[in-house]
């Protein structure tokens, strides 16, 4: 059985360009994701409040988040690392903060700096903060189908961390392929243990499609009851800090999916073509979505 309806939550805007080299103008973000908020969607990542050194491509997350045109019904939300970043989401009151690790010790290194024990503390201060300021907390486990530094990743681990998480307070946990490893079984076999632990609807997909599996784990996922996806545009999207990361699952394929199945999501494909187009022309490079590239072909 079908689900009847899907949540997409777009991270375009900011697993999408964080692993760009060229950096996108400010007032281009701001009129890109413009576009988005006025598709259908109702939930964007706009950027991320980390160090600029990390990630440069989104030194301009204050600006952006202040400069956009809010819509009714979306929720833009960012990506943040520590209190630092918390208190300049706060400051450009973004409505919901993500926190991010890893669920494999040279990943979590890597990319935020710290072991996994070390990063407890630091996330649970974060997600105290963030709801005595009412903003609600989305968590982020990476590495969760295998990592580009140790290979595959224990399910003691991803449970770990996953309870963890859980126990400080966020009201969603996203799944991470990372670097686009996963299969369906693995898919299936990963959620039937989490499922024993948490509702499936307090667990959400991130799949990066590297090696074209993205949708049949989208699949997979709902076989398991699973339905809120996290996709980005045109399939944009990497994480600098996992060699041989590409882009996300493109939205517009998954839309293009979805559509025909009868499967609602409230998006509105024309107007998410024509935002895809746009980023393409600043990009100055085809988009991965195989969607954009049969349009183009036609
Ligand atoms: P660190 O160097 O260990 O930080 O970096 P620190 O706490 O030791 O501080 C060092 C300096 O950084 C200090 O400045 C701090 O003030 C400053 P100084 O006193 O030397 O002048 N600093 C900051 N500046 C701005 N914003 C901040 C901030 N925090 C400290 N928030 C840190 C630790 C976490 C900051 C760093 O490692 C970092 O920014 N990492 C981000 C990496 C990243 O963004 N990766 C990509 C996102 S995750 C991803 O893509 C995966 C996901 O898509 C899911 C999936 O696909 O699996 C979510
Ligand atoms: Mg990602």
């Amino acid at each position: 059985k079908w689900p009847e309806a899907v949540t997409i939550k777009e991270v375009g805007p900011r697993d999408g360009l964080q692993n760009e080299k060229i950096f996108i103008a400010t007032n281009e973000k701001i009129n890109w994701i413009n576009q988005l908020s006025h598709s259908g969607l109702t939930y964007i990542e706009i950027t991320s409040f980390v160090h600029p050194k990390w990630i440069p491509t989104l030194a301009d997350a204050m600006e952006v988040s202040k400069k956009i045109k809010r819509v009714d019904g979306v929720t833009y939300a960012a990506l943040v690392p520590n209190l630092k970043g918390l208190d300049k989401a706060i400051e450009a009151n973004i409505d919901e903060v993500s926190v991010f690790m890893s669920a494999s010790e040279t990943h979590n290194k890597k990319n935020i700096n710290k072991s996994i024990e070390e990063t407890f503390p630091v996330l649970e201060k974060v997600v105290k903060k963030a709801h005595a300021s009412g903003k609600s907390v989305r968590g982020y486990i990476s590495t969760v189908f295998g990592c580009p530094y140790e290979g595959d990743v224990s399910i003691h681990s991803i449970v770990n961390v996953s309870e963890k998480l859980f126990d400080m307070g966020i009201c969603e946990l996203s799944l991470g392929d990372t670097i686009g490893v996963a299969n369906p079984r693995q898919v299936q076999e990963v959620l039937s243990v989490l499922l024993k632990k948490f509702p499936a609807k307090s667990l959400a997909m991130h799949f990066h499609n590297t090696r074209g599996t993205a949708l049949a784990n989208v699949i997979a996922s709902f076989g398991m009851g699973v339905t809120t996806i996290d996709s980005s545009i045109g399939g944009l999207g990497g994480c600098p800090y996992a060699p041989g990361a590409s882009g996300n699952l493109a939205t517009d394929d998954l839309i293009y999916m979805l559509d025909g199945m009868g499967i609602l999501t409230g998006v509105n494909k024309q107007k998410l073509d024509k935002a895809a187009l746009y980023i393409q022309e600043k990009i100055g490079r085809p988009l991965l979505s195989h969607n954009i590239q049969a349009n183009q072909g036609k």
